[in-house]
């Protein structure tokens, strides 16, 4: 868990790490190259082990080096089982699906099951690889495919959110080794699809059309690889301009694709931050009083889902009535509740949450459900008054590269301590009494039994 001490406005350099969502796809389709890939810029994350264990259990040999730079390399073809155990720790682990059939003619993947952020199905890949000629069956919780070699199709992946990101990312992949042209139409459009086609494309697959919604790829017989860079974190980037936000900060920010993040820098400018790009970097600042405003998540080059819940915790610290609107995961407000319970005022209809802005957070202990719900409650915990205690912070490592020492640096009081407090039965029921003392005292130790004590809770057993 995290114990935030919130107050301290955010000062100095940052840097952003290459993006989960590029690398994970992208390592996923290493399983078509022959010879070795290099990836560069791979964030260090439990996301990208877990598909490294995925990739080893496939037959890669799969190896950090000491420069941080990541190396695949298949050295074995008759493994297709992506398990249940790593599917469901990872969705991104379907990404996997479309290179085994398009390269071994085969692949047994686990479906993900379900998701904290909303339902979340694989129709749309499914739909596109059965266009591709794969005979698909789903048995015991396993997607089973098989194509002796794929072939060329036309295929449509809008969905009733818009296109699919992993989805486009499966069919692409599977695509470049088909037999003649394929063509996506209603393809996803974000960056990281877009880095994917590049690294295949260097790997000599034939696309174009990449960043729009129709993508051709003509098929090639063979794929080599390659070495590729992965391209700097867009939402990590908005998470730490939105820090600079709701601390009254003002940051530089190295390692920035401005362009990748046109939607979210207007938004933040509309909020009332001083936004200033010089290269690939960005200064941001919080020098003027702060503004509410409507914010609506949607598909590239929209407002990302991945931001939703950040920009939600900026807004609940703006004076005045601000609407988030969530088009793409409409369900995704698990944080909605816990930011309530650090004092913000909210209320969900539907997709959308309305947020009646106050100047005020309060310390609290809070409860993490997702990755972009934790990164929401740490800018929270940044901007709340006195300690908040963050829990299943374990969800954050799985997308941020070492977030909280990024953020310390910046003059965040951030601790890590072990996730749950020791001495307290998972069947405690609490009842705080009316005379608990100040919640924000300072010097309280989030701990047990004295603790609850100290706060004038009552411990009762079931
Ligand atoms: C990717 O997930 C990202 N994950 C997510 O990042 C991100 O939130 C999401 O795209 C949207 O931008 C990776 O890239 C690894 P989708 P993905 O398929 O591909 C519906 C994060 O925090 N849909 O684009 O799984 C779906 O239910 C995460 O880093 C279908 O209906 O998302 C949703 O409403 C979490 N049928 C919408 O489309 C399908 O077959 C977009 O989902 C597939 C999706």
């Amino acid at each position: 868990m995290f114990v935030i001490r919130g107050g301290q406005p955010l000062a100095g350099t940052v840097s952003v790490s290459g993006a989960k969502n590029s690398a994970l796809p992208i390592m996923a389709a290493s399983l078509l190259a022959e010879g070795p890939t290099t990836l560069k810029g791979v964030p260090d994350l439990v996301d990208v082990d877990t598909l490294g264990h995925l990739l080893r259990a496939l037959g890669s040999r799969v190896e950090r080096l000491p420069s941080g730079d990541l190396t695949f390399e298949v050295q074995n073809t008759r493994a297709n089982l992506a398990d249940y155990e790593l599917v469901r720790r990872m969705r991104a682990s379907v990404c996997v699906l479309g290179p085994l059939l398009a390269r071994r003619g085969a692949a047994c993947v686990s479906l993900p099951g379900g998701c904290n952020i909303g339902d979340r199905p694989i129709d749309l890949h499914l739909k596109g690889l059965t266009a591709l000629g794969a005979t698909i069956r789903v048995e015991r919780g396993y997607v089973i495919a098989e194509a002796k070699r794929l072939k060329g199709a036309n295929i449509y992946l809008g969905g009733p959110f818009g296109s699919t990101v992993t989805g486009t990312a499966n069919v692409m992949a599977a695509a470049t080794l088909a037999e003649g042209r394929s063509t996506i139409e209603a393809a996803a459009c974000e960056p990281e699809v877009v880095d994917l086609g590049n690294y295949l494309n260097a790997m000599g697959a034939r696309i174009t059309g990449l960043g729009t919604p129709f993508i051709q790829i003509e098929g090639v017989e063979r794929l080599t690889g390659v070495t590729h860079t992965i391209i700097p974190d867009r939402i990590e980037a908005a998470t730490l301009m939105i820090a600079a936000g709701i601390s009254q900060g003002d940051i530089r920010i190295e390692n920035v694709r401005l362009d990748h993040m046109t939607a979210v820098v207007e938004k933040l400018r509309e909020i009332g931050l001083t936004i200033e790009p010089s290269g690939n970097c960005v200064r941001v600042r919080a020098n003027s009083q702060l503004k509410s405003v409507d914010c609506t998540a949607l598909p590239y080059p929209g407002i990302p889902t991945d931001v939703q819940a950040q920009m939600m915790a900026l807004l609940t610290v703006v004076s005045g009535i601000s609407i988030v609107t969530d088009k793409v995961f409409p369900d995704r407000f698990m944080h909605l509740p816990e930011l309530v319970r650090l004092g913000a005022s909210i209320r969900r209809e539907g997709n959308c949450a309305i947020v009646n802005g106050r100047h005020h957070l309060s310390g609290a202990c809070v409860m993490a459900s997702d990755l972009r719900a934790s990164a929401a409650l740490v800018l929270a915990g940044l901007a709340a008054e006195g300690e908040s205690v963050i829990r299943r912070i374990y969800h954050l490592d799985r997308g941020y590269d070492q977030l909280e020492l990024k953020l310390n640096r910046l003059g965040a009081d951030i601790r890590r301590e072990s996730d749950e407090p020791k001495n307290m039965p998972a069947s405690l029921i609490l009842n705080v009494s009316d005379h608990a003392e100040d919640l924000s005292d300072p010097t309280h130790e989030l701990r047990g039994p004295t603790w609850l004590k100290r706060l004038g809770i009552n411990q009762r057993q079931d």
